[in-house]
């Protein structure tokens, strides 16, 4: 490879490490976003540029470039029309693709290697493998996560008896077909080797429940991270090596992060069900009695306290409502109260939602609160007002051992002089468990849909 080529390529990996850095802000994370995308697509074209020892070295270059329109229209297209609630199905799509399309070109190495004879040193044959059936995990896994997020399928933990030993046994086979591809490679391993992945993928990610399934598109993010640092490693390529290596460890430490986040371990999530655990609760709504009110009773609730913290959940960003929660914390403010944002780390659906959807609404960052930053003010605060949200403050996950939640740490939204709820109905969150704090004598709720009920909250309050 040229000193041009790999001083470009060095440049690529910089833009990737430094779209990382630009990522872990809100006021950073779009330029973050753009030097990436610029490392990507300069570290795309080069091939398309050098010649190795001035032999042309692209085959079938119309159908790569068809190729390449097909997969950007679809890129563009998907990514446009995709709503904020929809994105964790999106990274999962996006990322199954990847670990495909890297398994692939494995094959392809495979298929070069046999074809001279399969004479490769042993480290390349065994990246070969890996790649194959990693990628293929991960694109097998990912198509599953899609189907229960886009509820194609049901969300619930699929189990069958058998299922450890299906799974072990697909796992030893493949040790075994993998240690053969090394010492003797043949096309038929490799092809075996990709069933191989794909039927543990599926076996991986189907008794993972619903709530759970966000963590596993992490894991899998980080599966297809590696499977690309393997697949530079066979083809020589640095910028693949830098990428993907990046890609792993960064869906590593995303993913013992959200576990953390929600109190479990990794093993926990992916294998809970199989030991009998429970992963998602049944979901009904309860028929139990509460105490709710009109706009009008909680504007005057509002109005009148001294402080009052916000807690965002899911609902906000199903109903997109964070404009008008912003204007009616505005107005709130002016009237003299103290006004928080407490922000859960897995509140709504992926990493990180309810910063971008408040940042989006130009919420000032100083006023979003983490979890242990605002825990300790709960119990000097007035009102708690709880829009979209449920698991995030259910203390099922401090009082009830077996609960899908338990362990999980939450906010202390219960510890508060009045709590007031806005949701629809009595449904439960995505953990699909009743939350006792609903019918507390502190609490009211407020019915309807998060946007209408913020409206009428916010003429309701200017009323005042
Ligand atoms: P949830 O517990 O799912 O509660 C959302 C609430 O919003 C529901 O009670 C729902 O009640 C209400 N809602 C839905 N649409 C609404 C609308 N248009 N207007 C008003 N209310 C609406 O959400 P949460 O508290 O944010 O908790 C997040 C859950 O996702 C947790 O279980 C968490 O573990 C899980 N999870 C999150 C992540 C990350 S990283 N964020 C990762 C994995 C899992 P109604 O249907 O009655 O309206």
């Amino acid at each position: 490879m040229p000193t041009w080529v790999q001083l470009v390529y060095l440049l690529c990996a910089v833009c990737f490490i430094l779209a990382l850095k630009g990522l872990s802000g809100p006021k950073t994370a779009r330029t973050g976003n753009l030097i990436g995308a610029a490392g990507a697509v300069v570290a795309c074209v080069v091939p398309f540029i050098y010649k190795p020892n001035g032999v042309e070295h692209l085959h079938h270059v119309p159908l790569i470039l068809i190729a390449i329109a097909i997969g950007t229209a679809g890129g563009v297209f998907g990514a446009q029309r995709v709503q904020m609630t929809q994105m964790p199905q999106m990274v999962a799509l996006f990322n199954g693709v990847g670990g495909g399309a890297a398994a692939l070109v494995a094959l392809l190495e495979l298929h070069e290697i046999v074809s001279v004879g399969g004479d490769a040193p042993w480290f390349t044959l065994a990246a070969t493998a890996f790649t194959i059936v990693v990628g293929s995990v991960s694109f097998a896994g990912s198509i599953v996560t899609f189907a229960k997020l886009q509820e194609l399928m049901t969300s619930r933990p699929v189990i069958f008896p058998g299922l450890p030993v299906a799974f072990g046994g697909t796992a030893v086979v493949a040790v075994i077909l993998s240690v053969m591809l090394v010492n003797s490679p043949h096309m038929w391993i490799g092809i075996v080797l990709g069933l191989l992945g794909l039927v543990f993928g599926l076996l991986l990610v189907l008794p993972v429940g619903g709530a759970d399934v966000p963590i596993v598109i992490s894991l899998l993010n980080a599966f297809t991270g590696l499977t690309v640092a393997a697949g530079g490693y066979v083809l020589g390529n640095t910028v693949l090596l830098v990428a993907g290596t990046l890609v792993g460890a960064s869906g590593t430490f995303l993913t013992l992060l959200m576990a953390n986040a929600m109190g479990r371990s990794v093993a926990n999530i992916l294998f809970g069900a199989l030991k009998g655990g429970s992963t998602l609760g049944a979901g009904v709504a309860s028929d139990r009695p509460v105490k709710s009110a009109g706009p009008e009773d909680v504007a005057i609730l509002l109005g009148y306290a001294e402080k009052v913290i916000i807690v965002p959940g899911y609902g906000l960003a199903v109903a997109q409502a964070q404009h008008t929660l912003r204007e009616l914390v505005e107005v709130l403010q002016a009237r003299g109260t103290e006004v928080d944002y407490a922000i859960h780390p897995v509140a709504g659906r992926m990493p990180g939602h309810m910063n971008v959807l408040l940042a989006e609404a130009q919420v000032p960052y100083e006023q979003l609160k983490e979890m242990d930053e605002i825990n300790s003010e709960f119990k000097h605060t007035d009102v708690v007002l709880v829009v979209g949200a449920n698991d995030v403050v259910n203390p099922a996950a401090k009082t009830t051992p077996g609960a899908p939640i338990y362990g999980m740490p939450i906010l202390n939204a219960d510890e508060a002089k009045q709590v007031v709820f806005m949701k629809r109905s009595m449904r439960p969150g995505f953990a699909g468990i009743e939350n006792e704090l609903l019918f507390e004598p502190t609490t009211t709720l407020l019915f309807g849909d998060a946007k209408d009920s913020l409206g009428k909250l916010l003429n309701a309050v200017k009323a005042l």
